[in-house]
Order: C-alpha cells, then structure tokens, then sequence
C-alpha cells in the first residue's frame, strides 16, 4: 500500500510510470523513481534507465522487485501462473567484442554476494553452480560461448535451472509473424545495442515455460523460441520468490540496460508501451561526448583566469599521475583494448604492489594478491618482466586467446596491462594457494589422500581440455605441483598455461632453450628442445608421482646422491609392492586401489619414448576406471634404466645451463629449492 501511495504521487510528476502494485502484477514503462532493490554496479539513470552493468570489468549487477511474491496456490500446493515481458538492449563497450549478458531471474533470495561475475552471471559460484537447494530459475541472454556448461553458441536464450548448464536453449532468434505454420525463424544479434523484447510465460496448469523474443518493435511472435515442460512444484514451493535481472561483466564489458518491464502472477502481464515511448539508450559514442565536453571546457577555462590557474595545478596532478600510471599501448593493441585493465586499476588493487600483498614469485615473475576497484573482485596479478619488444604482438594476442579458455581446473586469465619492460597479467585469485605447500617442505596441513586423487583428476581434465577440446592445442610445458593452485572449495587448477611462450618470444633467448623445471623435462625436450603434447603428460607424470609419493622429482640427498623419483617407484613396482611408494605421511589415509592407479599411471606418463605414453584422453579414461591402466612390460622397464631422463648430468650435457646453481643438499623432507627452474638464457 505504501508503495502504491508512493509511486502514485510521483506519477503525478512523471507520466510515464505505471503503479507497482502488492496484487500481483506490477508495470514499469521506464523506471523514473521505481522503488527496485539493486546492488553492485546496478543504477537507474536519471532518464529512468536501468542499468545493469556499466563500464566496470569484472563486476556484476542485480535488481529486483522489492517485494516477494508466493507463486503457490495456498489451497492446492501447485505452482501459479506468471508472465512477465521486459525491453532490454545489450550495448558493448567495443563493438563486436562480447561481456556476458544478462537473465531474468526467480530466486527466494535477492541476496547474491556469494555469486561471481564473468560466465557466473552474477547468479553462481563455481560450487554452488548446479546445486539443486538454489531454487533459482534464470531465462538467460547468454553472449558467451561456455564449452563447460554446453553453451550451444555465443548468442543464445536459455533457461536455467539451479544451474548454467541450460536445459533448453537456442540461438537468438524469433518467428516470423505470417511465415508458415509461424515456423520461420530470424536470427537476432543479442549485442546489436538495439533495443529488444523478452516475454517469459509459464502456465502452471501445464507446467510450460515459454520465452519468446523478437525485435523491440515487432509484436509478439506467434511460436516461442522455446518451450520447455518444468515441473516447478518443489522448487517454488517454500516462501515467497523474488523476480528480477542479474547480468555480468568479465574482462570485456557491455553494458545491460533494461528499458521496461512488466509481471503478472496468475494472469497475462500488461504489454509495455511502444518502444519510442521507453527511455531512449545513450546514442553518443563515448570518445564523441568527451570531445563535445572539451570543446565547451576550454574557452571557458581561458577566459577566466581562475580557471587557468586551477587547469594548471590540474594539469600537473595529470602529469604526475599519467607518469605514476603510465601505461604502454601501441597501435596494434587497439583490437585488444577490452582485454586490457589499466595499470592504474591494478596498482589501486594491490595497493600500489606492496610487500604486503606479495603472494609470491613464480616462475614467470612476482605475483600480487588486489582487491580490483569498482567491482571488489579478488585477482592475483603477476608481473613479467619483458624488456624485449620483439614478439610482444604475437604474445599479447595469445594471452587475449588464452583469456578465452574457461574450464574449471584451469585458473582464469581475466586481462593484462602492460608497462615498460612489463607485462601484467590479471587471474582469478586463488585463496588456497599453491598445492605443493601441502606437500613439501613440512607442511602445516598435509594434502589428505581423497583431496590428492581429486587433484590429479582434475589437472587431467584441464591438461586434457588444452590439449584436445579447446579450439586450439594449448601446452602447458611446465606442469608440477607448485603451478597447480587450489581454489577456495580446494579445486585444483592449473596456472601458468600458455605463458611458457613467453621464452619462445623473447629475443635473449638462445638457440637451446628449455622452459620447464628439472625434473619434469622430457628427455625428448632436453634434448631437442621441442615441446609437444607428449612432454607435457610427461610433466603430468611428473606431476601424479610427486603427489603420490610426497617427493619431488629429482633431489639430491645430503649424501650427494641422486635420487630419482622414477626410478624410485620403479624399484617398488618391480618388486611388485608399487602401492609402498606413497606418501608415508598419508598413514592410514589411502586408497590402495587408487594409490596403485596413480603410481602406474604416473610411470607410464614418464615413459622416456615420447610415443609410449598415453594421451590426456587416455589418462582421463584410466583415472576414471573405465580402462585398466597397462602395466610395464620387460622392455619398457629396460628402456627406463637405460635412459634416465632425469640426470642432472645428462641433462647439461643437452642443455647449455648451470642447473645445479643452488641445488644444495637437501633430506627427503627438504628437497630441492624452486630455483632449480631451468631455462635457457636467463
Ligand atoms: C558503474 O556503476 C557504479 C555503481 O553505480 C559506479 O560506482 C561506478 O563508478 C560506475 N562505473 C563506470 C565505469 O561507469
Ligand atoms: C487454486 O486452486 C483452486 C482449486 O483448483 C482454484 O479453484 C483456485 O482458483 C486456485 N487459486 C488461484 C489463485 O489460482
Ligand atoms: C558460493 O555461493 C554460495 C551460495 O551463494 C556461498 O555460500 C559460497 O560462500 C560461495 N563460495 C565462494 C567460494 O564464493
Ligand atoms: C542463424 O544462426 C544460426 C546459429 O548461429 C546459424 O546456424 C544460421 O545459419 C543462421 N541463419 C541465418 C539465416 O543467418
Ligand atoms: C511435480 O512434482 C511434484 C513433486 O516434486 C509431484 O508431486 C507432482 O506429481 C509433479 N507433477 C507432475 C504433473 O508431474
């Protein structure tokens, strides 16, 4: 009633806006003085806009109808009937470049703080993605292509179940009024920035959802883009439900505006006025409206001396911090400008790259835990130092590339920056930090055998995603445990991926040069140098016995003696007790089957002939059990003797390098230092 009291007397004001009623429908033709519930970087702009995401990278925004509605009928328990019909435009930052898009949403709660931007779209987290206790029902204007949840296109309607993975979707696209049977259908391009119209209809007696869309300025058309039976029984069933818009931004930003919007519980919701009678969206680009600014600043400025002299100090505010902040952009990089976060945005972030927020120094260079400005998202910048210019062209348009790939083990990378003789780049923060803290060096928390047989399935699917299922074969050339970082839920990623390229680009780089670490080189890279799938699941092999066995793989005892993980486990199998291998620490806490399984897999993995190790696929298959991993035959275990890969000695002679360089004598429990890290020229 109040609400009504208000809107009412505000509509003496404004014409536009229609009442907001408790009845159970609501019409909003432009949301002057709507009384909505909007957080992150949701507004409504004085023109009576709704704004659901600006400018701001990696930020989300949701509004909602204040009030909750029961969707129930109190006297039989079965769902209602709702309708709802909305104008939305989706108007990217750079033309053609795509952000996430934006949903209609009917949730029991408004709160999603626990949700993330990017393809979450503001409604999940990685764990809470898919779980049924959500009771969230999303209509989704998808713009990204998600591999992972099965995203048919990068332009496409779905409807969303407690989950990102759509139960029904398809292209944008609407039905051509007087075409056969309504059968024809038009394709739509949801980032065109043109205004369109969504109608959301689900009939509670049949238990179909139907959502149509079309061009803001054709009237309905005949046959939705998609109907779906929805049992929604026990999913609307508890309280009340809230209705309203969720929409996010990842490293490239669109901006998601909603021009009206109408709902109607247990009846048709009201038609929106004809689209010229909505708010009418921003047409000025934004360069032109800057100029235009400076063009009536400037006489003015000059004109009174006051001004100047304000100009003046302003100018030299500008000039200290265009030095402080000063960035490298070259002409080529204009194509990638969506890709790019601003140095001042990460040097804001990490409170100018204090000590304090060190996370450490990886291989490639020093990482930076920040806060990123504007939309409160955790990120891990890495800073790699690069003075070479040669080859930054073809390097940044990878990493852009690689900002692309999304998988759920792999850490995200969500932009770059880049400064003199420095690139920066952005990744999703990973609270749990690196998994060889679990492992070596006297851990606080020791890695318990299930969450360890987890990791290792993990990392197979990513490597297996890089290698095989995205669009381009991605090698890692550097997998082992200190580039695998766990997540906030302890899912492990793989980091770093891609990056080794950067050696190949850079120009001090000698004609023999080995990116990797020692101990996980394949003997094939050693000595020619060139990577491939192959010495990557060498890596893995690698990987999967030092997670195993608690060891990495190569130490120099006290004694001086070489210790040889692979030759280590093979000494166990051969005597046919592999399972004795394992991490003593572990205790009682292993699967002996599994245990078996990883270390077989593993010695498999570092097989020294390229050729006879299995593929990523077959990798996934045997930690899956759905194939028996093959066991060594006498050859197989002959060949391992007779080359030894990981010698340091050997692997000097192949490779001009000093890697003993600090690699002093170490326990089993204190093995070798990070600096072993081998790699030509540097
Ligand atoms: C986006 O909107 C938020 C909240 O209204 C505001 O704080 C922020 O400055 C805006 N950012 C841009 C780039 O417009
Ligand atoms: C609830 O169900 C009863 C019985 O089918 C029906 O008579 C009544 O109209 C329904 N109420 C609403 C609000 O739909
Ligand atoms: C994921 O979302 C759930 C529910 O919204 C929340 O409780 C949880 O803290 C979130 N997890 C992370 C890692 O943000
Ligand atoms: C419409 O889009 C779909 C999916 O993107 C595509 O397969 C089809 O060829 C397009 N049709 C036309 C007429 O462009
Ligand atoms: C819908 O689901 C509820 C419980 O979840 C069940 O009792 C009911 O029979 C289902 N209705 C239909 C039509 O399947």
């Amino acid at each position: 009633m109040v609400h009504a009291l208000l809107l009412l007397s505000s509509l003496a004001i404004i014409a536009h806006l229609a009442v907001a009623s408790t009845s159970g429908s609501f019409v909003f033709n432009g949301f002057r003085g709507a009384d909505l519930s909007v957080d992150g970087v949701s507004s409504i702009d004085p023109g009576g806009l709704l704004l659901l995401t600006n400018d701001t990278k990696l930020a989300m925004g949701h509004a909602f109808f204040p009030a909750p509605f029961d969707f129930v009928n109190s006297s039989t328990g079965s769902p209602l009937s709702f309708s709802t019909t909305f104008v939305f435009a989706i108007v990217p930052s750079v033309a053609d470049v795509k952000s996430h898009g934006l949903a209609f949403v009917v949730s029991p709660s408004k709160n999603f703080k626990g949700a993330h931007p990017s393809q979450y779209l503001g409604l999940f987290n990685l764990t809470s993605n898919g779980d049924p206790t959500n009771r969230i029902l999303a209509v989704e204007l998808d713009t990204v292509q998600n591999i992972e949840y099965d995203d048919i296109d990068d332009n496409h309607v779905g409807i969303d179940v407690n989950s990102l993975r759509s139960v029904n979707s398809a292209p944008a696209s609407y039905a051509v009024a007087g075409s056969p049977r309504g059968r024809e259908f038009k394709n739509l391009s949801l980032t065109s920035g043109q205004p369109m119209r969504l109608w959301v209809d689900y009939d509670g007696r049949e238990m179909r959802l139907d959502v149509t869309l079309s061009p803001a300025d054709v009237p309905k058309p005949p046959t939705p883009l998609l109907s779906s039976k929805l049992n929604l029984s026990s999913f609307l069933g508890a309280g009340g439900m809230y209705v309203g818009f969720s929409a996010a931004n990842g490293g490239v930003t669109a901006t998601n505006y909603v021009l009206g919007w109408s709902f109607s519980l247990n009846g048709r919701a009201k038609e929106l006025d004809a689209v010229s009678k909505l708010p009418s969206l921003p047409h000025v680009e934004r360069a032109d409206r800057r100029l235009r600014m400076w063009r009536v600043m400037l006489p003015v400025g000059f004109s009174v001396s006051l001004l100047l002299s304000i100009i003046v100090v302003g100018l030299a505010l500008l000039i200290r911090s265009t030095v402080k902040y000063s960035e490298v952009r070259e002409d080529w990089e204009l194509e990638y400008g969506p890709h790019r976060i601003s140095y001042k945005d990460l040097y804001r972030a990490t409170r100018g790259f204090r000590d304090e927020n060190m996370l450490g120094e990886g291989g490639f260079g020093s990482v930076y835990r920040g806060v990123l400005p504007g939309s409160n998202l955790e990120i891990a910048v890495k800073r790699v130092s690069n003075e070479s210019k040669q080859g930054m062209k073809e390097f940044v348009a990878e990493i852009v590339s690689i900002g692309r790939v999304r998988h759920r083990n792999l850490v995200q990378l969500l932009g770059y920056s880049r400064r003199r003789g420095e690139l920066l780049l952005v990744y999703d923060y990973m609270p749990n930090g690196s998994l060889d803290r679990y492992l070596f060096n006297r851990p606080e928390v020791l890695l318990g055998w299930s969450q360890r047989f987890r990791a290792i399935k993990g990392i197979a699917a990513g490597l297996l995603y890089l290698h095989e299922e995205w669009e381009q074969v991605v090698l890692h050339r550097d997998i082992k445990a200190s580039n695998v970082l766990l997540d906030g839920d302890f899912n492990a990623r793989l980091g770093d991926f891609g990056l080794a390229r950067l050696y190949d680009h850079g120009s001090n780089v000698q004609a023999t040069h080995v990116v990797g670490t020692l101990g996980y080189i394949a003997p094939e890279l050693s000595r020619r140098g060139k990577a491939t799938v192959n010495s990557d699941v060498y890596g893995f092999g690698a990987f999967v016995l030092e997670v195993a066995c608690g060891r990495r793989p190569y130490e120099i005892k006290p004694s001086g003696e070489e210790m040889d993980l692979v030759e280590w486990v093979l000494e166990f199998s051969k005597r046919g007790e592999i399972v004795e291998a394992r991490d003593r620490r572990l205790r009682d806490d292993y699967v002996a089957e599994e245990v078996e399984l990883a270390l077989r897999l593993g010695l498999l993995c570092s097989h020294p002939v390229a050729t006879s190790r299995p593929s990523m696929r077959q990798v996934v298959q045997y930690l899956n059990g759905d194939v028996p991993v093959p066991g060594l035959s006498e050859e197989d275990v002959q060949v391992f003797g007779s080359m030894n890969p990981n010698k340091i000695s050997a692997l000097c002679r192949s490779v001009a390098c000093d890697p003993v360089d600090g690699a002093q004598s170490s326990g089993d429990e204190l093995p070798l230092p990070e600096t072993t890290r081998l790699s030509g020229g540097r």
